[in-house]
Order: structure tokens, then C-alpha cells, then sequence
């Protein structure tokens, strides 16, 4: 990888194009120049697609014909080039896998579509069926970046921690997958000085600017540090022994990766514990036997890495909960919006400030409160360049539940008051009604109470009699968690 400038050399070999990709994940590059190509009317067995380093195919190993000349220009009315939707999806993908005849097998596809549109929709065609295949294992093993990379923290020359904190990660991906992947680690860990060191290529990361360098070494990265504590305590809690099946955790996990994982070493152990472990835990009636964090700083830590459902992947972090850590009130929301999810703090966007004005309004000081969400990720779907929330599902909020119970067992609030309907599902795993629930305290059971409430943004979308009838039940029952907090400190 590295800056490396876009030396393309477009030949004809004979009656052959030659092309020479500047890196071998440029999709953008190959994308316009194949587009150049078809415009011109160039058939797939006439063009060599060579990568840095590698050859592309057995004619390009003829090396530069002394005939040698640049690649046709399309005339300025050649007709557009047809791509479905699909094709390109999966030809992004498929373009990083290291298979040395990919960007070929791209041409001629996108070759075939010109003639058939449809081409893709055929399931057994071997090219789209290679396609397929192609995209699968990129996804896959950008999946395996995203779940095994660790850091670990870089020392100084005299073994002291460097000055800014510095993080390394090894990682030896299967295909080209670096560069792609590092919008991901960035947004994952925005405030961190890091590196991925791989052998085919590093990415560094200041907080501000991502830089790019050559292979690196295993040993280049540095091993053991006390991040390492944290994943393996972490690991420990999040295994679960009930789940336990170990062929499919060897394929999810291959041992490749077990060298990087600070937790791998503790797998054979946990295994062996596992059926043990089991058993106890069915004895116990228990249906998951983890350790909870027990301080809310020990909560957030853990939080921020937890991949425990596809979420986590969708926002820029986990947005944990805050306020006074014996608060007597807990208001859980659903989860982190927009704003929320920039800033890393609940609440604190349009439905945090109406949440605001009621507390006011009601006497409750959110600075004596601990405010949270039943979930930690924000959900959303890209429109343009808005991010639209979704709903969390209910299993996402399942999922989710055990990091709230966390911050409740940390925190030890007398009161909780759920805002709509998911914080309800969180707090008492199940779904309720919130007309039918507000108003009449539940008891939870470690001994608090729990009353129920809409949420904020739900008034936001309403409007004229609709909006004031709401308020005013907003109100009401803040008044009343007001009035049990008076009563409960009395
Ligand atoms: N909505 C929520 O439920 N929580 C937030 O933190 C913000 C908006």
C-alpha cells in the first residue's frame, strides 16, 4: 500500500490493453477505466488488468510491447455504460479480494451487462456466482478486522507509555481490505492515537488526519499492556457458556487470530470451564451467567467496545449513560440520536432539550439524576446526508438490557422512569403499553420502582390539541415521579 502514484501504463499487447492498477484496491481506478474501455468497444479478451507486483494474467507477462500506446479515448457521444445496482455493490467488494483474476472477471461482467441487463439475476452463472463469492469473503474478512483487531498501548524507549498515548494493532487480513476498512476504526475510536500495522500495508490515525504507510512486521507491533486486562476481563463476562458451540466459534474466530486476541488464551480454560459452568448455571435458574462491571468508569469501558449486535457498527460510538453515580433517579431514553451520537452524551439533542424544559418545569434537577438509554448505539439509515433514526428491535433491545442492568447495579437508583415504549421493554422485558402502564409504579426487581412515561420525541412529532393533551400527561407524571422522590427522601 503506501502513496503510491497512479503510474498507469495502458499498452496493447499485439491486439491486447494492458492496464496496471496503482494499488490493488482501486476500485475507482478500475471503474473508469473500464468504462473508457467498454465505450470503445474493447472485448474482455483483449484487456490484461495487472496489480502492483502481480502479473493480472499470462499475456501480461509479455511485459510492455515496444508498440506500446495509451488507451482509447471514448468519443464524447459514445453511449453510457450500463451497470445495475447490484453489480456494483458486490463489484466494490469483490474488487479488494486478493484473487489475481478479479478485476478480469469484473470487465467481463460488466462486459455482458451491456447486452444483458440482467445478466446478474442468474444465480448459476459462473461469473456471478464467482462474484458472489468474491464479496462474500472480503465481507468476511472485513468482519474479522472489525472484531479482532486490538490495540495495544506503544511504549517509550524506556518502556514508559508514550507521551499522548499511542495505540498499535497487528492484523493480517486475507485480501485488501486496509484502506476500506479504516472510515470504521476512525469513527470506532475517533479520540485515539492509533495504528493497524498489516503486511501488506499500515493506517495511522492522530485524531485528525489518517495516514497511510508500507508492510509491516509482527514484529513491529508491541505485545502486553494493561489493555489487554480490560479485553480479557471483558471477554470472560461476555462468554457464555450456554452458547458455547465450538465448531462454530472456530470458524467465526479462526486460530490465525488467536495470536493478536489478548482473550484467546483464555478460550481452551473457558472451555473446559464451560459445561461446568453450565451446569451451574442451570442449577442456579439463571439464563446468563456474566460478571457485571461494578463501576459505572469500568461499565463505560466495557460499552464502548461491545459487538454484541449489529448496531454497534452502525453509529459513531456508544453513547453511555451520566449523572451522579448514586442518583436516586434513573431516566432511561431508547437510545442516542443524531446529536447524541456526535456529541457521546444522552440527550442532549431536540428531545433532550424538550426532556429539559419538563424537568424544569417539574422541580427535577438532571444534574441529581443518572440519565441513560436502553440502548447504546444510535440506529439510523443514511437519506443524502441525513442519518434517519430507526427503532431499536426488541432483540436489540434485549441484547442491550444487560448493559443497562450494569449501570442500575452501579448506580442503585431508587426510582427509574422509562421514557416510551423501549425503555419500558428494557426495564421490564417485556413490551407494555404506555397508556396502559404510566402512572402506577412497578416494583423492579432489585427494590426499585419504576414508572413508565412517553417519550419526549413522541411529543416532538405531534401537534395542536394532539401535542397539548400529551404534555400534559408528560407533565403529570413527571409531577408525580417529582412528588415519590420528595416522599422517598423524606
Ligand atoms: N432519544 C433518546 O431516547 N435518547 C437520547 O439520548 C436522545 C434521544
Amino acid at each position: 500500500m503506501g502513496a503510491q502514484k497512479a503510474s498507469v501504463q495502458n499498452a496493447s499487447l499485439g491486439s491486447r490493453y494492458v492496464v496496471h492498477l496503482p494499488t490493488p484496491d482501486d476500485f475507482a481506478f478500475w471503474r473508469e477505466r473500464a468504462r473508457a474501455l467498454i465505450q470503445c468497444d474493447v472485448p474482455p479478451d483483449r484487456v490484461s488488468w495487472v496489480e502492483p507486483g502481480g502479473t493480472g494474467d499470462l499475456f501480461a507477462q509479455e511485459g510492455p510491447s515496444s508498440r506500446e500506446k495509451r488507451l482509447p479515448v471514448p468519443d464524447a457521444d459514445a453511449p453510457p455504460v450500463r451497470a445495475s445496482k447490484r453489480f456494483m455493490k458486490l463489484a466494490r467488494n469483490a474488487a479488494l479480494h486478493s484473487d489475481p483474476e478479479r478485476f478480469g472477471l469484473l470487465y467481463r461482467m460488466l462486459w455482458r451487462l451491456q447486452s444483458n441487463p440482467r445478466a446478474m439475476e442468474d444465480k448459476a452463472d459462473p461469473d456471478v456466482r464467482r462474484i458472489e463469492e468474491l464479496d462474500k469473503s472480503v465481507r468476511r474478512d472485513s468482519h474479522k478486522m472489525h472484531a479482532f483487531v486490538r490495540f495495544r498501548e506503544v511504549a517509550g524507549e524506556d518502556g514508559a507509555a508514550e507521551a499522548g498515548e499511542h495505540y498499535a494493532a497487528w492484523f493480517e487480513p486475507d485480501h485488501h481490505i486496509v484502506r476500506a476498512n479504516a472510515s470504521f476504526f476512525m469513527r470506532r475510536f475517533a479520540n485515539m492515537n492509533w495504528s493497524i500495522l498489516t503486511p501488506c500495508g499500515c493506517i495511522h490515525w492522530d485524531g485528525k488526519v489518517m495516514r497511510e504507510s508500507g508492510p509491516a512486521q509482527r514484529s513491529d507491533a508491541p505485545s502486553g499492556d494493561p489493555v489487554e486486562d480490560l479485553w480479557k476481563s471483558y471477554y470472560a463476562s461476555i462468554f457464555n457458556p450456554a452458547r458455547l458451540k465450538v465448531g462454530a466459534m472456530l470458524s467465526e474466530m479462526p486460530k490465525k487470530y488467536w495470536k493478536n486476541m489478548p482473550e484467546a488464551e483464555m478460550i481452551p480454560d473457558l472451555i473446559a470451564g464451560a459445561q461446568a459452568r453450565e451446569a451451574g448455571m442451570v442449577a442456579a435458574g439463571m439464563r446468563e451467567e456474566r460478571q457485571q462491571p461494578g463501576t459505572l468508569t469500568a461499565v463505560a469501558d466495557a460499552i464502548a467496545n461491545c459487538r454484541d449486535c449489529p448496531i454497534a457498527d452502525c453509529g459513531t460510538r456508544a453513547v453511555m449513560g451520566e449523572g451522579a453515580p448514586g442518583a436516586a433517579l434513573m431516566i432511561v431514553g431508547e437510545q442516542p440520536g443524531d446529536q447524541e451520537d456526535m456529541q457521546g452524551r444522552p440527550f442532549v439533542g431536540p428531545a433532550g432539550q424538550l426532556l429539559d424544559q419538563y424537568l424544569t418545569r417539574t422541580g427535577i434537577d438532571r444534574a441529581d439524576a443518572y440519565v441513560t438509554n436502553a440502548v447504546k448505539h444510535f440506529k439510523y439509515v443514511q437519506r443524502g446526508k441525513r442519518r434517519i433514526h430507526q427503532s431499536p428491535q426488541a432483540k436489540e433491545i434485549d441484547t442491550c438490557r444487560w448493559w443497562l442492568e450494569a449501570e442500575r447495579a452501579a448506580v442503585k437508583p431508587r426510582v427509574v422512569l422509562a421514557l416510551g415504549a423501549s425503555a419500558a421493554r428494557s426495564l421490564l422485558g417485556k413490551t407494555v403499553s404506555i397508556s396502559k402502564a404510566r402512572g402506577k409504579p412497578a416494583m423492579l426487581e432489585d427494590g426499585s420502582e419504576l414508572w413508565v412515561t412517553a417519550h419526549p420525541s413522541y411529543l416532538l412529532r405531534l401537534e395542536g390539541d394532539a401535542r397539548e393533551k400529551q404534555a400534559a400527561l408528560f407533565e403529570a407524571d413527571l409531577t408525580a415521579v417529582k412528588s415519590r422522590l420528595l416522599e422517598l427522601a423524606a
